[in-house]
């Protein structure tokens, strides 16, 4: 049985309890992280958490935790899941806690705190080999999509949408700009440069997205953070979604029609390469 954190203590996944009171429940009132852990080591945990406070402080709500009691929670969930060994994805939660249900934030506020561990799975072979489709979807979600809220109503929405075309991911666009994916950040490939939407407050700031552009600029590749049109997206010779579960996936397929030559592209199989190279060195623990 899995074990989680709630407010304090580890318990058996199936033991823990939140009011329904709760304004996560009730308002969809919270923030959250996932953060991957390859070999038992949380990859980039300071961004993550650095991350975590940029969205706690964008709809007010005081951390309950100080880095120092979040790595060591997130450490000792990580300990208590890795009877098997393998990869981890670890999903935190914050919440403004239990309250009489009004809109206005109440007087005395006692966040719920919630850290579950699930293991990650491998990306299947076969979205390595043939790549994803994909479709595109009017971005549809508020102005603050820099936070990381546990509202994520459009955005499942959006995804079945996905999978109802029989696609793995929808990339928004906003008056014909590329913001992002429902669950990830999209880059594109175009003559040869890389090249990801600017961070503000139209798209998540990846952790994936920043470590990818990191790598990109440690091996002097062509990259560039700028404005996608919708029309340079149909035209680009690559397309790739990004995230903490997925990495890095080569989409092939966009609205039905293929993406280059509708097979995963070279830039794509060497950045792929280079972050497996930055897991092993995290797994070495000569990287964080
Ligand atoms: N989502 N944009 C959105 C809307 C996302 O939900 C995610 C990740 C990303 C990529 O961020 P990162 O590289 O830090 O994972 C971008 C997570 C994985 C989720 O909701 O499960």
């Amino acid at each position: 049985m899995a074990i989680v954190y709630l407010n304090g203590e580890y318990l058996p996944a199936d033991e823990a309890r939140v009011s329904v009171l709760d304004r996560g429940f009730v308002f969809a009132d919270g923030v959250y992280e996932v953060i991957p852990a390859y070999g038992g080591r949380l990859l980039r945990l300071e961004q993550h958490l650095q991350r975590l406070d940029n969205s706690l402080a964008g709809i007010r709500l005081a951390n309950p935790l100080d880095r120092l009691q979040w790595g060591q929670v997130l450490e000792e969930i990580v300990k208590r899941n890795s009877e098997n060994n393998g990869d981890l994805s670890i999903y935190l939660q914050v919440t403004r806690g239990a309250a009489k249900r009004d809109h206005v934030f109440p007087d005395e506020v006692k966040q719920t705190v919630f850290v579950m561990a699930t293991p990650m799975s491998p990306v299947p072979d076969e979205q390595l080999e043939n790549g994803i489709a994909a479709i595109s979807h009017d971005d549809i979600r508020w102005r603050y999509c820099h936070i990381k809220s546990i509202a994520l109503l459009p955005n499942t929405l959006m995804r079945q949408v996905a999978r109802e075309a029989g696609a793995a991911e929808a990339i928004l666009y906003r008056d014909d700009q590329v913001t992002e994916g429902a669950a990830s950040n999209v880059f594109i490939v175009h003559n040869g440069r890389i090249i990801t939407p600017r961070k503000d407050e139209c798209l998540l700031p990846g952790i994936t997205r920043d470590l990818i552009l990191e790598i990109a600029a440690d091996n002097g590749l062509d990259c560039e953070e700028a404005d996608i049109s919708m029309q340079m997206l149909r035209e680009a010779d690559e397309i790739w979604v990004t995230s903490s579960t997925k990495e890095i996936l080569p989409v092939t397929h966009l609205d039905g029609q293929a993406v280059g030559n509708g097979k995963p592209g070279p830039v794509w199989r060497d950045m792929l390469d280079r972050y497996q190279q930055y897991k092993d060195k995290l797994r070495q623990g000569i990287a964080q």
